[in-house]
C-alpha cells in the first residue's frame, strides 16, 4: 500500500527549481538508440519513474544501459541486441505505453517485436490502432495472441505513403522511428510537430538520418541501411514548467523555473499572460508569478501544436477556479481528460462539464457523448479534502489545488506523479510548501 500525501495548504511558494530533459522526448530517444551500431548518451535525463521503465526494457533486449541520475547522463550501448522473454517485457512495461514504440527498431534488429498489455495514464480510451495501421503500412504483420501483439516482418520493412486522421504524436514517432531503417523514401501527412517531436527528428538526424519536414506537416523520410549513435541534450520538460507555472499562480506566489524555454511554451505563455499571471523571461528560465491583481477568466481550448497543449490543461484549470468570472475549457485532444474536475468540485470549485464543444471550434468529440468541456466559475475558496490521483496531470493538479486550498488535503496514490515530475518532493519543500508523509 502506498502512503498518503498530507499537504497543508495556504503557503505561499516561493523560489527556484529546475526542470530537466522532457519525459516525452527522454523515453522516445531512449528507444531510438535502439537503431545505431554504436552506443549513444543522452544528458539532462530526469530522475523520474518512466526513464527507469524505458531503461530496464533496453536491458531486457541486451542492451547496456550505464545511467549517472545526478549528472543526468545516460549511456546506452546497442551492440548486443537480443530478444527478451514475454515475462521481462511484461514485468517491466506494465505501467507504460512506451513498450509499443519498440516496434519499429526490434522489427529491424531481431525481425519481431512483442506488446504486452498497455498502461499509461487512463485518460479516455488511448487506443493503439494508428500505431499498428502505420505498422502494417510499412509491411509488417500484426497478429493478436494470448500473451499480447506479436509483430514480424517477413519480407522486411518498406517506405510507405502514410497519411494520419489525427496528427497522434505516438504515431508519428512510430513512423520516423521504423522509416528511418525502412527500404526506400517514407511520405507522412497530417504528422504532429510537437517540439519533442522536433527533437527526436534531431537526435535522428545525428545518427545519420535524412528528415525534412515540410510547412504543411508533412514529414519525408529516406530510410537508411546503417544508423550510428548519438550524442544528444534533451529538450526541457514544457509540461513539467508549465505546472510549476500553475502552482505559483494557484498560490499567490512566485516560482522561477530555471531551464523553462520561451519557444516551446509561447503558446502557454500567451495564456498564462491572459489569465493575468506574471512572466519574467530570461537565458537561464522563466519566473510566473502572481501579480497581486485579481486573475482573468478565459476561454481556450487544447490542440495539437502550436495549439495549447492538453498536458497544459489540467494545471490551467486549477488556476482558473481562482480567475474572476466564467472560464470555458475545450478538450480536443483527449475524450476524457476533465473527469478529474469532480474532486476539484468538492474541494470547493465549481466546474461544470458538458458534452457540446464549447468555446471554439467543433471536435471529433462533439456529439459523442463525451464530457470535454467545462465552465468554470471563480473565484472560489478552495478547502483540503481527500482525494485519490486518477493519472499523471491531474495527480499534478490536485496537488495544486491541495497547495492553495484552506486547511489539509489527504492525497492518495501520490507515486503516480513520479513517473514524469522529477524529484517534486523536494522542490515542493524548496518553495516553502509545508507536506508530509505516512
Ligand atoms: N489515438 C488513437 N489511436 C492511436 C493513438 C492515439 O485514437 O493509436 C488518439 C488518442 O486516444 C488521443 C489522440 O489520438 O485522443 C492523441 O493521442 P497521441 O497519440 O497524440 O498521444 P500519445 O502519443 O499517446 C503523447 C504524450 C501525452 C500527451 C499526448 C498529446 C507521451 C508518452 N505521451 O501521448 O502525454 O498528452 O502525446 O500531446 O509522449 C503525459 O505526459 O501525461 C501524457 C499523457
Amino acid at each position: 500500500m502506498s502512503s498518503t500525501f498530507h499537504v497543508r495548504g495556504g503557503h505561499t511558494l516561493d523560489g527556484e527549481i529546475t526542470v530537466r530533459g522532457a519525459k516525452n522526448l527522454v523515453s522516445k530517444a531512449m528507444v531510438a538508440a535502439l537503431l545505431g551500431e554504436q552506443p549513444s548518451v543522452l544528458r539532462s535525463v530526469p530522475d523520474i519513474r518512466d526513464v527507469q521503465i524505458v531503461g530496464e526494457l533496453l536491458k531486457v533486449h541486451g542492451v547496456k544501459v550505464e545511467r549517472d541520475v545526478e549528472s543526468g547522463v545516460i549511456r546506452m550501448d546497442p551492440s548486443a541486441v537480443e530478444k527478451a522473454h514475454v515475462a521481462d517485457i511484461d514485468a517491466h512495461a506494465g505501467s507504460s505505453r512506451i513498450p509499443i514504440l519498440f516496434c519499429g527498431p526490434l522489427l529491424h534488429r531481431l525481425g519481431e517485436a512483442i506488446i504486452p498489455d498497455l498502461g499509461g495514464c487512463r485518460i479516455g480510451d488511448r487506443p493503439i490502432n494508428y500505431h499498428l495501421d502505420v505498422l502494417r503500412s510499412f509491411g509488417a504483420v500484426v497478429d493478436k495472441r494470448e500473451m499480447g501483439i506479436y509483430i514480424t516482418a517477413p519480407d522486411g520493412l518498406h517506405g510507405a505513403n502514410i497519411h494520419l486522421e489525427y496528427p497522434s504524436v505516438g504515431a508519428t514517432e512510430q513512423v520516423l522511428l521504423t522509416a528511418v531503417r525502412a527500404e526506400g523514401v517514407t511520405e507522412l501527412t497530417n504528422a504532429a510537430v510537437e517540439p519533442e517531436i522536433e527533437d527526436l527528428i534531431a537526435v535522428l538526424q545525428k545518427m545519420g538520418a535524412i528528415i525534412s519536414v515540410q510547412t504543411d506537416r508533412t514529414i519525408i523520410i529516406e530510410g537508411a541501411d546503417t544508423l550510428g549513435g548519438y550524442e544528444h541534450v534533451a529538450i526541457p520538460d514544457r509540461m513539467e514548467a508549465g505546472s510549476w507555472a500553475c502552482a505559483a499562480l494557484v498560490t499567490k506566489g512566485s516560482v522561477f523555473v530555471r531551464g523553462a524555454q520561451q519557444k516551446p511554451m509561447a503558446t502557454f505563455l500567451n495564456t498564462f499572460r491572459k489569465i493575468g499571471g506574471g512572466i519574467d523571461i530570461s537565458e537561464e528560465g522563466i519566473r510566473f508569478y502572481h501579480p497581486g491583481t485579481p486573475l482573468k477568466a478565459i476561454a481556450v481550448e487544447t490542440d495539437v501544436h502550436p495549439g495549447l497543449m492538453t498536458d497544459w490543461q489540467q494545471p490551467l484549470v486549477v488556476a482558473l477556479t481562482q480567475a474572476d468570472g466564467i472560464s470555458i475549457v475545450h478538450e480536443t485532444v483527449y475524450e476524457n481528460r476533465l473527469g478529474f474536475t469532480s474532486a476539484l468540485n468538492d474541494m470547493g470549485a465549481h466546474i461544470q462539464v458538458y458534452r457540446e464543444c464549447l468555446g471554439g471550434s467543433s471536435c471529433r468529440f462533439g456529439r459523442r457523448n463525451f464530457n470535454h468541456s467545462a465552465v468554470i466559475s471563480g473565484p472560489k475558496t478552495l478547502h483540503g479534502a481527500e482525494i485519490t490521483v486518477p493519472d499523471l496531470r491531474g495527480g499534478f493538479s490536485y496537488l495544486i489545488a491541495a497547495l492553495g486550498a484552506e486547511g489539509i488535503s489527504a492525497i492518495h496514490g501520490i507515486d503516480l506523479i513520479d513517473r514524469g515530475y522529477e524529484q517534486f518532493r523536494e522542490k515542493l519543500t524548496a518553495l516553502g510548501a509545508e507536506f508530509w508523509e505516512d
